[in-house]
């Protein structure tokens, strides 16, 4: 299976870690801070591990990244002046920490990366038009599968997370729907900023009708009349983008489990700062933010043990991964939650959810590498560098949907989990001239069985 050769692959890295015990002397921390400035670095990590576990571990947490800033040599001042000492690192990770003056939140949690996502989202949501929505073979492949599904006159279609763009992907359905077949498209996302506006919604062929409202996905789904029931709930870029309760960022290593927590700090000597962390915070001002800003953003990230009975299908994972002596991934609660939820109250018995959700089959877990270096999936992403922020924990591997497919089969559904590629070809009349999915792409398609 998938998830077996990937484990492979980490059994060949050995890390080497430093002691926490090692003295870092204040001139050493400040020195280091000064010299990232002067070479122009934007991120200022006092500790940062890539791949995840290789983490320093502190008894009942380990610390993966942790960002150094003034305050923080303030802090480790004032207390080598207590103690008439240079602290070890494991004390000065314990400061960092605990120096909350420029986070959006004082605490870790799993969900720190929602604040990031809102802002950047309300902000762009019609700058930039992902490869889903962008790439017409695959919008004649979903013409196609409605066709093939669907045998009725009128389809409803809702699409969940749907971004401000979304009508361009239902102009091109439009455009290939066979003649007779009618779409009632109902597109939300989480604010009126990040949906079409109405004069957008317009359609050539005009086969395809849409309307825009507001579904926030940390929402339950509200059941609906049985005539208003929609064919179709459909998810691109959704999942991974907006972290639901109980999706979770899990490592093990050397047959012990962990949960990976974030914080967003914002570097403390840019200009905007204030106004950021306000806004990050859900407070409302006035200044205008470019892309770049959302760089200044850095997440930090720990490790704290995790039981089975700290989930819902906590024991499900943990039997799933028995053989992996390590592992790191998403697991997608929200997924599951909203599947259930979806064909208990708002899709019909027949009905089909597609979620065209980002993974990738890269061993560290979908990970970006914090540099950015190591590349978007696709160009789009790619432009919107700032997502690279809250990307740094929201990838999907297929393994990660078939375990959540496996979980979803024991309720009661059927699932396919097949590659974007496929789905194409499969449904489409051409297989893409350029490969825009390659094998990182994947479809889950859910029906009850
Ligand atoms: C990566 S974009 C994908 C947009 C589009 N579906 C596509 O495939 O290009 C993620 C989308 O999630 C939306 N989003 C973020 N948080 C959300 C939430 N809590 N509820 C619903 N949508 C949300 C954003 O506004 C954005 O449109």
């Amino acid at each position: 299976m998938q998830y077996e050769r990937e484990f492979s692959n980490w059994d060949r890295l050995s890390v080497s870690l430093p002691d926490p015990r090692t003295l870092v002397p204040i001139s050493v921390i400040e020195q280091t801070l000064n010299q990232m400035r002067d070479e122009g670095q934007s991120r200022y990590p006092l500790l940062e591990f890539y791949p995840t576990m290789a983490a320093i571990r502190f008894g009942d947490f380990a610390a993966e990244q942790v960002i150094l800033d003034d305050e923080l040599v303030s802090r480790v001042a004032e207390e080598e002046r207590v103690m008439r000492r240079p602290l070890n690192l494991e004390q000065v990770i314990r400061l960092a920490l605990a120096n909350t003056a420029n986070c959006v939140r004082p605490g870790f949690s799993a969900d720190a990366l929602n604040d990031l996502n809102r802002v950047f989202y309300g902000r762009n949501s019609d700058e930039f038009t992902s490869v889903m929505v962008g790439s017409i073979p695959l919008q004649k492949a979903l013409a196609g599968f409605i066709e093939a599904e669907f045998e009725g006159k009128t389809i409803r279609v809702k699409e969940l997370a749907a971004g401000a763009n979304v009508y361009k992907r239902w102009q091109e359905v439009d455009r290939n729907l066979p003649a007779g077949k009618q779409v009632e498209v109902v597109a939300t996302d989480f604010s009126t900023n990040t949906l079409p506006n109405p004069e957008q919604l317009q359609f050539e062929a005009g086969q395809v009708s849409m309307t825009a409202e507001v579904y926030d996905l940390s929402e339950s789904m509200q059941p609906v009349d049985s005539q208003d029931r929609f064919d179709v709930m459909l998810a691109s870029f959704a999942f991974d983008s907006v972290w639901q309760s109980g999706d979770i960022t899990l490592v093990k290593f050397n047959d012990k489990w962990y949960q990976e927590l974030y914080r967003l700090r914002v570097h403390d000597r840019w200009p905007k700062r204030d106004e950021f962390l306000a806004v990050l915070r859900g407070e409302s001002v006035t200044v205008d933010f470019e892309r770049e800003d959302f760089h200044r953003v850095e997440v930090e990230r720990i490790l704290v043990p995790f039981k089975p009975d700290d989930h819902q299908f906590g024991r499900d994972i943990i039997e799933h991964y028995r053989r992996a002596s390590v592992a790191r991934f998403n697991f997608p609660a929200g997924i599951i939650r909203r599947v259930e939820e979806a064909f208990e109250h708002q899709l019909t018995d027949s009905g089909i959810f597609v979620i065209l959700d980002c993974a990738t089959n890269d061993p560290w877990g979908g990970m970006i590498d914090p540099t950015g270096q190591k590349g978007a999936p696709n160009e789009a992403f790619e432009k919107v560098g700032a997502l690279d922020r809250f990307k740094d924990a929201a990838y999907y591997k297929p393994e990660n949907f078939n375990l959540a497919a496996k979980i979803l089969q024991e309720h009661g559904f059927r699932v396919e989990v097949v590659l974007v590629n496929d789905f194409i070809a499969q449904n489409g009349d051409e297989y893409p001239e350029v490969d825009q999915f390659g094998p990182n792409n994947w479809a889950m398609i859910v029906r009850k069985a």
